[in-house]
């Protein structure tokens, strides 16, 4: 089927591009839909590029026909793509604060689809901080960002990072785009995902805990490739300083008995990865009031009890198991047999271990060297960036449920 895109047009002296941009885009057979801002209409005409889309042209989110013919929000979700070029100052700024006082950033706030954003303007508003602080909130949103690109500006004797990128490099990109959100490549749309992640930290007193060095960047990177997947993914994470996935749903808890709970209230899933840290202890009896230092007496001695294992009581349910679930062994000798231990005495299906002892850097870093370990044997992959483990371990998750699936027929 022809693909669609939602061209939004924002008001830049880079906005003629546009037309070049309308013309090869239906010249590779994709239609495109656009939406013109205020400023954008002082550069092109809507005429104009009603003329080369050959398609109605939005302007106004209060257009009572537009309205009742389409709706903006059907226009927000009737695409495949949204692109929006040129992205000016102002527009990125409405879109990281999720503004939508007109019909573009209205339907920037209500789309569910992918959003690539070609950011144009004079090269001091592109360097300003609020411009900067702006673009990393968008792509920690989720919004694919290219350029600006660098060179002379229109104004005379300016030039720096500030120009729309070609439109050759555009289309490209909206290419790649539009082939990794392809339907065929979602094989978890309509699965849900469930993850832990990150550390637990079990209080002492109001201001102590107990803690590990767990960063949660390997859970969080899991729940990102699932999200790219398709599935509906939860991720329970612990205490962490990392920024929420694109379109993942995140449940914040401290203690291993939060997660457990959190864990339980979230399912069903059909897979659940089960990458946290989870503190194995917490202290018995909590002090409600901080613990004082008092003079010649003994330090204390913490009395420590053990938290319930939530991968275990998970894979040991006789209802409602997921179909795959997956555990972590991180380990610092013995990794392969500590494992095989690990996904017997649990009753998982896969684990995956991983060596984290001080020198390798993987607790904290961004590598990791891991083996998958199931019932039919150990699979040893070579060291990669956790997201290159994540999307491969979601890629072989998703093709073992579809084979189950296919079994199953
Ligand atoms: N796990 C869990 N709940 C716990 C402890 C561990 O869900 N209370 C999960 C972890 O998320 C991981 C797996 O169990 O997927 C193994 O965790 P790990 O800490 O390596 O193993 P432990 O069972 O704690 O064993 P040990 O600390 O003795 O190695």
């Amino acid at each position: 089927m022809k693909q669609r895109i939602l061209l939004i047009i924002g008001g830049g002296i880079a906005a003629y591009k546009c037309l070049d941009l309308i013309r090869r885009l239906r010249e590779r057979g994709y239609s495109v839909r656009t939406i013109m801002t205020k400023a954008a209409e002082q550069f092109v005409t809507p005429l104009a590029v009603g003329a080369i889309s050959n398609e109605r042209v939005f302007t106004d989110l209060f257009n009572l026909d537009d309205e009742r013919e389409i709706g903006h929000i059907r226009l927000a979700r009737d695409s495949d793509l949204i692109v929006v070029a040129p992205a000016t100052a102002d527009l990125l700024a409405k879109m990281a604060h999720g503004l939508a006082n007109d019909l573009a950033t209205s339907v920037l706030l209500a789309t569910d689809k992918p959003v690539l954003a070609a950011p144009a303007m004079n090269p001091r508003m592109w360097l300003n901080r609020a411009t900067q602080r702006n673009v990393t909130q968008l792509k920690s949103d989720g919004i694919h960002i290219l350029g600006p690109a660098v060179g002379e500006m229109a104004e005379r004797g300016e030039a720096g990072p500030g120009r729309l990128v070609e439109v050759p490099e555009l289309v490209a990109k909206i290419e790649s785009l539009l082939a990794r959100h392809d339907i065929t490549a979602r094989p978890l749309a309509g699965r849900q995902v469930l993850i832990t992640s990150g550390p637990t930290h079990e209080p002492i007193d109001p201001v102590r805990y107990l803690a590990n060095r767990s960063s949660g960047k390997q859970g969080y990177a899991i729940a990102a490739a699932a999200a790219k997947l398709g599935a509906d993914v939860t991720l329970v994470s612990g205490p962490v300083t990392l920024a929420d996935p694109a379109g993942v749903k995140v449940v914040r808890v401290v203690t291993a008995a939060e997660m457990l709970e959190a864990v339980t209230q979230s399912l069903p899933a059909d897979i659940a990865i089960f990458a946290a840290a989870v503190a194995d202890w917490r202290v018995a009896k909590p002090k409600s009031e901080k613990w004082k230092k008092s003079a010649n007496a003994e330090p204390p001695a913490l009395k420590l009890t053990e938290n319930a294992d939530i991968l275990k009581t998970i894979a040991q349910r006789s209802k409602g198991r997921p179909s795959l679930v997956i555990g972590f062994a991180a380990e610092t000798e013995d990794v392969i047999a500590h494992a095989k231990k690990k996904l017997k005495s649990k009753g998982a299906d896969w684990i995956v271990a991983n060596d984290v002892s001080p020198e390798t850097g993987v607790m904290g870093g961004d590598r990791n060297t891991v083996h998958i370990i199931t019932r039919d044997g150990v699979e040893d992959w070579s060291e990669m960036d956790k997201s290159d483990v994540a999307e491969k371990l979601m890629a072989r998750a998703a093709a073992h449920l579809s084979q189950n699936a296919a079994a199953a027929e």
